[in-house]
Formats: C-alpha cells, structure tokens, sequence
C-alpha cells in the first residue's frame, strides 16, 4: 500500500538467533510493535543461532500473522554455520522476508543493497593480502563482499540507497567489544563502496556489546542495530527507528551557486 507521508519509517533489528529453545510466540510482541511503528523492518542478520532450517521455520513463524510490514534482511555468520544458507532464505521469503545477498530491492520508493560481509579488521591494522595462501583466501572473502556491495549499490535508481550488512563495515560502531575481536566484528573494505555511493544509512548487527552509532569516512550514518545492544539501550522498543525523508532533494541557490539540501532523515530514539 503506498504510504501518503513524507516520510517512510524504518525499523532495523539484528542478531534474533531464533534457537530450538527460543519460545515459540515469544517474538510476536515485538514483531507487532514493529508493524504498528514502521513501514519497513531491517533484520540485519543472525537471524537463527545455528543455521539450520528448523530455526528459520520457527523465525518464520513468528513473523508470519504477526509482522504486517515488508522485511528486507541479510544471513548473518551464525545463519552459515550448518551450510543451510539457501533453504533459510527460501523459509523466509516464503514468509514475506527478502534476504539479500548482493542483491537489491526497491520498497516505498527506497533501494536496498545487502550483504553479509565478513571480517578483516579496521583501518591500517586490517589484515592484507600477503603470505600463505588461505590468509589470501581470507582477505579476498571481505573484498568479494565488497564487491558485491558495490554492484547492488550501482544498480539502484532510487534518490535514497539503504545499505544492510550484518559485519560492521567501520570501526567505531565495534568499540566496545573486546579489541582482540574488532578484526572479526567486520572489516573497512566494506565501507568502501558506502563512500563512493551517496547511501542515506547503514545497518548492521554482529558486534553484540558495540556502539549504536557512526559514521561512515564520507559520512552516512551506520547504526549497530543488534538486538543486545538495542535492549539495552532502548528497553522499551527493542530496535531502531528512522524516518526516511521522501521529499526530492530541491537544488538550493545560494549566492549564485547551487548547494544541494541534503535530505535530513530523523533517528527517533537514540
Ligand atoms: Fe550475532
Ligand atoms: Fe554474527
């Protein structure tokens, strides 16, 4: 149904790890909070804790009858752990969840491009290409990552681009986290197609106990939505919130020349 404000509201949650022990029906609540606040929900990856196709039938369970919104969604590690990766997304899909994998979709009028990710590290400590051949191997998963990222991101023809992740492509979103783990939380070859496409926001989970908030080098926001930290920041709504200003991007003249009005979206809770 097409929404008649000028704004879209999005909700982004991560790292669900819906498990054989989590009690079936306990997510509807926040599922229906969910619908009755937004118009559109991230879930940002991890969403079952060890894979497997029996934990994405009990996830879509809880979303189907409850989650009335469109969800677009990433796999997280945990959902790569039993190699089930395909048939999750399929359980999903069925169940009204559109998982990318370096892929894009359009919902409102906004674009979205999604990986996975993968590890790596921050800045000048990130692991590089040298040496044996399974650390080459390594590196090379970030940048196919990457990769795709940036093709999803260059075939969007929206005016707004939400990028999805489940690996934290900056670092400031991980403090907080052990540093001995930061080259596993996610990687900065990640954020490099974020800063040559003008994204309006960035998801991603994996870093339980890091930040909620940074900013990319070129500076889009990028928000840690997993769901620890989203309780304990927010007890009451479990998730973010963020509005999605819908207007055009109106050319301003100042002074003879031409400044463009960045098109301010809001972050309800923070
Ligand atoms: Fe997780
Ligand atoms: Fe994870």
């Amino acid at each position: 149904m097409p929404i008649q404000r000028d704004t879209v509201r999005i909700a982004a949650l991560g790292d669900l790890h819906y498990s054989r022990t989590t009690v079936q029906g306990s997510l509807q609540p926040l599922f229906a909070q969910i619908s009755d606040e937004a118009d559109i929900v991230i879930l940002a990856g991890d969403l079952t804790d060890f894979g497997t196709a029996e934990e994405a039938r009990g996830l879509a369970r809880e979303i189907s009858g409850t989650l009335k919104i469109p969800a677009v969604g990433v796999l997280g590690n945990h959902d790569c752990e039993s190699g089930q990766q395909a048939e999750i997304r399929a359980i999903l899909k069925d169940a009204g969840v559109s998982i990318l994998d370096g892929d894009t979709t359009e919902i409102h009028g906004i674009g979205f491009a999604g990986i996975k990710g993968f590890a790596g590290g921050f800045g000048r400590r990130a692991l590089g290409p040298w040496g044996e051949s399974i650390i080459k191997s390594f590196v090379r998963e970030a940048l196919d990552e990457a990769l795709k990222l940036e093709t999803a991101l260059a075939r969007l023809r929206t005016e707004r681009l939400i990028a999805v992740l489940h690996c934290s492509p900056i670092q400031d979103t991980v403090e907080g986290e052990p540093r001995e783990i930061f080259p596993f939380l996610g990687c900065s070859r990640l954020e490099e197609p974020l800063t040559r496409y003008p994204v309006t926001a960035v998801f991603h989970g994996h870093a339980h106990h890091g930040q909620p908030e940074g900013r990319t080098r070129t500076g889009a926001p990028v928000f840690n939505v997993s769901i620890g930290l989203m309780r304990e920041l927010f007890p009451e709504r479990p998730f973010r919130k963020f509005e999605v200003d819908m207007r055009p991007t109106v050319p301003e003249r100042r002074a003879g020349d031409r400044r463009v009005v960045e098109p301010i979206s809001r972050i309800e809770n923070r």
